[in-house]
């Protein structure tokens, strides 16, 4: 299955999710680093894309993994030192431990497997931190309903499945763990810990 355009190379990703982003595609990624708990000396990114948060991590001296299926984001991170996998994550039966898991505008893509991936993630770390879209660009007119259109097959096909700030929640809640929702604009920004 032919992936999308965004998903064949880095620099496109960025690119493309500027414009989508409206020129605040790294904002996305301080207002996560900013959560990152002070104490936290490991990181795990589900689906990383690209190197941003790894590269705070590396710098703080916070041990970083990033699990992603794009061979392409994948080979952009090692080339860059960083401890990046290409893995399916559906395919993980254990997630590996660590202080803080971190997934961004990912979890639209595994449906009905989302709860399994989160229950997973609370159970191995103390912090979680999710950030999600929650507003289905597709459905907007011009290029960024285009681009939004184009850019959602990560290699399994097109995905028009998005969550809203309801059904996202309401996920969220199945978990039966307390949260903080750090924000909320284009995308939801919540905070998940365990102690
Ligand atoms: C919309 S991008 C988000 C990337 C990055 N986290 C960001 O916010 O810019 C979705 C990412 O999920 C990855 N992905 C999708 N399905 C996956 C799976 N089953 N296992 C691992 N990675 C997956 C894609 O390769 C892609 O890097």
């Amino acid at each position: 299955m032919s992936k999308s355009l965004i998903y064949r190379n880095i620099f496109f990703y960025r690119i493309l999710m500027n414009i989508l982003y409206l020129g605040r595609y790294k904002y996305r990624f301080d207002k996560i680093i900013k959560i990152i708990r002070p104490d936290s000396t490991s990181v795990v990114e589900l689906c990383f894309g690209d190197t941003c948060i790894a590269q705070y991590c590396v710098k703080n001296q916070i041990q970083w993994t990033g699990f992603d299926l794009n061979e392409n984001f994948v080979s952009n991170a090692i080339k860059q030192n960083l401890n990046a996998v290409k893995k399916d994550i559906l395919s993980i039966d254990q997630f590996p431990s660590c202080d803080t898991y971190i997934m961004i505008g990912s979890l639209y893509h595994f449906r009905e497997q989302s709860i399994e991936i989160l229950k997973k993630m609370v159970s191995s770390a103390n912090q979680v931190i999710i950030s999600e879209p929650i507003k289905n660009l597709s459905n907007m007119n011009g290029l960024v309903g285009f681009i939004a259109k184009k850019s959602a097959n990560a290699g399994k096909g097109e995905e028009h499945f998005r969550y809203n700030q309801r059904t996202f929640l309401d996920l969220i809640d199945q978990l039966g763990v307390k949260y903080r929702i750090v924000s909320v604009d284009k995308d939801i920004l919540i905070e998940i810990n365990n102690d």
